[in-house]
């Protein structure tokens, strides 16, 4: 039995109430690497979305951040990232959200993105267009890059710092309007869904973190691919993302390319 919109936003929502009113004394920061923390919010919030979805459908499969794949069938598979923006929440930076998506046999159904401290919510289903607290949302039109407020992230793992998303951001910076870094792609890819930002491209990210927010701006008619134009993002682990109307995503692919090139990086991932 697949799942419903209305069950994935109520989670969501849920979800999030508990990563706002997450006392700051319980916190209990860890690192996991020294580029990257966890919190006792992170957990609670991933228990909670995992017993709430194995509880209404334990045949289902589910990739969570903090505790990787569940076993399950793959024909229902659950990506979740009970909190985006982890080093924004540990430092008090109100700027994260939680991110849920459904696929039904490998292709992308259902999305919802719950910012908890703007109380925006963010959803999609596969056809269906994407809504913000209800109300359809669309990708920004401009079509000139030297125009467009991008956004990009960076991993916070990276085993070759040749690969690392610097020389695209440089390249990016002095040839769009600017360049956003705000820690948390999630919200990166729902901002330009809702049209707020023009684009969004991350050179290395995880599944759970993209799942949901690339539905989004899919419905919301942005072009979404991997760095390399390939449309089937969500086929490997760690991947890419690039994000825009059509227009635009195709000159962010161009200028990638180039960059690229001009790194001489045949095996750079980025
Ligand atoms: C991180 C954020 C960040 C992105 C990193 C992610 P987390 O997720 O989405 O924007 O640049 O690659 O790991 O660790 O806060 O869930
Ligand atoms: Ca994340
Ligand atoms: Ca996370």
């Amino acid at each position: 039995m697949r799942p419903t919109l209305d069950f994935i936003k109520d989670i969501a929502v849920n979800a999030g109430g508990i990563l706002k009113n997450f006392s700051r004394e319980d916190l209990n920061i860890a690192e996991k690497n020294p580029k990257d923390l966890v919190t006792q919010a992170d957990f609670a919030s991933e228990r909670y979305l995992i017993d709430a979805i194995q509880a209404a459908f334990p045949e289902h499969a589910i990739f969570a951040e903090e505790s990787g794949k569940s076993a399950g069938s793959k024909d229902h598979q659950w990506f979740i990232d009970p909190l985006d923006g982890t080093l924004n929440y540990a430092h008090g930076v109100p700027f994260y959200a939680v991110s849920i998506g459904y696929a039904l046999k490998g292709r992308m159904q259902l999305a919802v993105v719950y910012d908890p401290e703007r109380d925006e919510l963010y959803c999609a289903e596969r056809g269906q267009g994407a809504t913000l607290n209800e109300m359809p949302i669309q990708v920004a039109q401009r079509t000139k890059l030297a125009t467009c407020m991008l956004v990009t992230g960076f991993p916070t793992e990276t085993e070759n710092p040749m690969d690392d998303n610097m020389a695209n951001f440089l390249r990016f910076n002095s040839n769009a309007l600017t360049v956003r870094r705000l820690g948390s792609a999630a919200l990166d890819a729902v901002y330009v869904a809702a049209g707020r930002l023009d684009g969004y491209w991350d050179a290395e990210i995880s599944l759970w973190d993209i799942a949901a927010g690339g539905l989004i701006a899919s419905e919301a008619d942005a072009a979404v691919t991997d760095v390399f134009g390939n449309p089937d993002y969500m086929g490997k682990q760690p991947s890419s993302i690039v994000c825009a109307n059509p227009v635009i995503h195709q000159q962010m692919l161009d200028l990638l390319a180039a960059t690229r090139e001009a790194r001489g990086a045949v095996t750079s991932k980025v």
